[in-house]
């Protein structure tokens, strides 16, 4: 018989409450948005249920300050931290978001503890390391966000480069979900045409750049920190999970020699489904490709060690 599935979301700010009204428009699951401030997850999950029957869902979105009611969820999303402000980057954000993944990680694990955990919170390879170790879970079993983020902000450039549909392009971005991430330009394709054969490489040069200061684009228009395309890439991996799609999608994953790296969780391309992280796919780097990743990987082990817990 059909069960349907239960999606925790911790987190009820922005990013939080974007993606449990996405979960539940999609109809993805019944949903639980949990947060520490009383009344605010409570509040925003009463008005996206009430959306119900405008939208046409039938899943139920409770909000609550209690893990309790988070018990047996299928999957837990973590949003909770605080979000980056302007001049800050993500490892300015190391230490506090530390302690809150870790609190909530160990709360949320203990009553769901055959979920998977899907990390956004920043810095997000960081913080997908802290929620594994505050789990316990099964490497697999805990994916960071940030590829799916930072491959659309690539894709929405190119395609407009192009003065195309952005659905036909299919590129994806590598390494750390910070400055130095590494578009892969080499395996960017326009409706199965490589963007190179199709694009000036000043031009390619600029939307590389773009994409890696994407994050940082919207924040000093807004002030605050985007949410949109974040929540977005939530909601499509909580479905690649839940429907057993086995994408590939650019995920932070646990690497255990996979690139020639151990111990450590970063952006690299990946089979996902109902396990979580099923495999990590490895792709051929030039020389200088191989550099960019090395570099990007060595800017995630720095907050690693400073946390102290490589
Ligand atoms: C971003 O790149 C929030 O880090 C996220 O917008």
């Amino acid at each position: 018989m059909f069960r349907r599935h239960k999606i925790t979301v911790i987190g009820s700010g922005a990013t939080g409450a974007t993606t449990a009204h996405l979960l539940a428009l999609k109809e993805l699951g019944d949903v639980v948005l949990i947060d520490i401030q009383e009344g605010i997850p409570q509040g925003r999950a009463l008005d996206m249920w009430e959306s119900g029957p405008i939208e046409d869902f039938s899943m139920k979105v409770v909000g609550t300050n209690d893990y309790e009611l988070t018990r047996g969820s299928d999957i837990v999303v973590v949003t909770a931290g605080m979000p980056r402000k302007e001049g800050m980057s993500r490892n300015d954000l190391l230490k506090v978001n530390a302690q809150v993944v870790r609190e909530v990680v160990e709360k949320a694990s203990q009553v769901s503890p055959d979920a998977v955990l899907v990390v956004l919170t920043n810095p997000a390879d960081v913080m997908a390391y802290v929620a594994q170790k505050a789990s316990g879970f099964a490497h697999h079993r805990v994916i960071g966000q940030a590829g799916v983020l930072d491959s659309a902000r690539f894709r929405t450039f190119l395609a407009e480069a192009l003065n195309v549909s952005p659905r036909d392009i299919s590129a994806f971005v590598m390494g750390g979900h910070g400055d130095d991430m590494v578009p892969l330009v080499r395996y960017s394709y326009a409706g199965g045409i490589p963007i190179e054969k199709l694009l000036p490489q000043e031009t390619i040069d600029k939307i590389v750049q773009r994409t890696r200061t994407g994050g940082g684009e919207v924040i000093s228009l807004m002030k605050s920190s985007a949410y949109y395309a974040p929540a977005s890439s939530l909601a499509a991996m909580v479905k690649a999970v839940l429907w057993d799609e086995r994408r590939i999608l650019p995920v932070i994953s646990y690497l255990d020699g996979e690139y020639g790296e151990r111990d450590i969780y970063v952006g690299v391309p990946a089979i996902v489904g109902g396990r979580g992280i099923e495999k990590v796919l490895e792709v051929d780097f030039t020389d200088d490709e191989r550099a960019q990743f090395k570099r990007s990987v060595a800017s995630v082990r720095d907050p690693l060690s400073m946390l102290a817990l490589t």
